[in-house]
């Protein structure tokens, strides 16, 4: 057993951001549970392993809770800081299991199933847009501006109720939410936009109801007390940017992947059975967001044979636990024909991706269009020189220049 006070924390540098797949196989080898400094100076625990991260995502010693467990009895959060921290990444049962019954009715597998020809129809707006484009002289596109953000942008905001013309707008706040490298203000101000956004929308979609999700929890909160006026704010935020952040990287780095792995994009050319698959692997391979979302201990936690000791954050390392040789064999290889069960890429336990269904139904749906519409489809830049975003949850590119024909 390791004493937690031999570990000195390391900073995380570019090193970790431009290639965290290799800072994480260190990791699994000389520290496999390891405290770490974030680029904004707060300590964390880095779980690295496929075995540790799984139990300790299904670890209840673990909590999410911190504003009414971690923070001071005298600390009065302002409106927003008490907006923005009330949803069910940062709640424990019994109000997880509370909020989380609210919504999840909204994104079962057959729910989301029966969202697929609308998920259709703006992909291929989205595609004859970029084919507009070529029309009219341009050669290459960044595929994340043209297709693989505003795919899931989209739907999250129909789903919601919020109109098109501000979904740019909340490109940039969410932008600002997920980087490391932003200010610590820069976080506070975008979610102050969002709020004041968002409250508005509320009053406007209380006055004039209409067939989407917002007017669905206003009812819900008007129908009895089960959901307040800040966990239903939060509650918007918190689907607006997880439904939006994570399944851009998954369409843009899983493109990236397959025309890397020329042998891969073949297969799948060639069967298009493989489809399902493939989204899985590129889950795994490509994991959009590098860790879960904050956990801490309240009581020493050993974890791998190291004690963190109390009122320690800790990051369980998801995209690490999928590239753990002992999980999946040579898991640096690309294969769309491998069984994937047990990846981590949407969490575990109860916190797992409320997403997932509607996550995949994106996944396929982007990746069969793209292949059917452009058969010449290749990079456009050396994958070399291509740059990924400072956040150390978020793992995606800035941009990806693709050549059409
Ligand atoms: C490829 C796309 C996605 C990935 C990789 C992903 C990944 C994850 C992961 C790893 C978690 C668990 C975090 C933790 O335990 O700390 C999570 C939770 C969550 N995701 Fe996703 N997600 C994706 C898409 C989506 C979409 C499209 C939505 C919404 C429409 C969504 C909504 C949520 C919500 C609400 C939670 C919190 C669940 C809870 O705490 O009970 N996600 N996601």
């Amino acid at each position: 057993m390791t004493d937690s006070a031999e570990l000195s924390p390391q900073r995380l540098g570019e090193d970790y951001f431009q290639s965290p797949l290799g800072y994480f196989s260190r990791l699994r080898e000389e520290g496999p549970v390891t405290p770490v400094v974030l680029p904004h100076g707060d300590r964390v625990w880095l779980v690295t392993r496929y075995a540790d991260v799984r139990a300790a995502l299904a670890d209840p010693r673990l909590h999410k809770d911190w504003a009414s467990k971690l923070a001071s009895p005298d600390w009065v959060p302002d409106e927003v800081t008490a907006y923005l921290s009330v949803h069910l990444l940062n709640a424990d049962p019994p109000n997880h299991t509370r909020l989380r019954k609210l919504v999840s009715k909204a994104f079962t597998a057959r729910r989301v199933a029966g969202l697929r020809p609308r998920v259709e129809a703006i992909t291929t707006s989205l595609l004859d847009a970029i084919e507009a484009r070529l029309a009219a002289g341009a050669d290459t596109v960044d595929l994340i501006e043209s297709f693989a953000f505003p795919l899931p942008v989209t739907v999250i905001c129909e789903l919601l109720g919020i109109p098109s013309r501000d979904q740019a707008q909340f490109r940039e706040w969410s932008n600002a939410i997920v980087a490391s490298s932003a200010e610590p203000g820069g976080f506070h101000t975008a979610g102050a936009a969002m709020y004041h956004y968002f409250t508005r929308l509320v009053e406007a979609k209380r006055a004039t109801p209409a067939d989407d999700m917002v007017s669905a929890l206003i009812e819900a909160q008007d129908a009895d007390d089960s959901l307040d006026q800040r966990e239903l704010l939060a509650m918007m935020f918190l689907l607006l940017v997880a439904g939006h952040e994570t399944t851009t990287n998954l369409i843009a780095s899983g493109t990236l992947a397959l025309l890397t792995n020329p042998v891969e994009l073949d297969r799948l050319r060639a069967d298009r059975s493989l489809l399902p698959g493939a989204v899985e692997e590129l889950l795994r391979f490509t994991n959009p967001l590098n860790h879960a979302t904050d956990r801490f201990t309240l009581e020493p936690v050993q974890i791998g044979g190291v004690t963190i000791p109390a009122r320690e954050w800790v990051l369980l390392v998801t995209s690490s636990a999928n590239h753990d040789p002992a999980r999946f064999s040579d898991p640096g290889r690309l294969d769309i024909g491998r069984d994937t069960g047990g990846h981590l890429a949407f969490g575990h336990g109860i916190h797992y991706c409320l997403g997932a269904p509607l996550a995949r139904l994106e996944g396929e749906v982007a990746f069969g269009a793209l292949l059917d519409r452009f058969p010449a489809l290749s990079l456009a830049a050396d994958p070399a020189t291509l740059l990924w975003r400072k956040s150390s949850l978020i793992h995606g590119l800035e941009q990806l220049p693709v050549r059409l024909r």
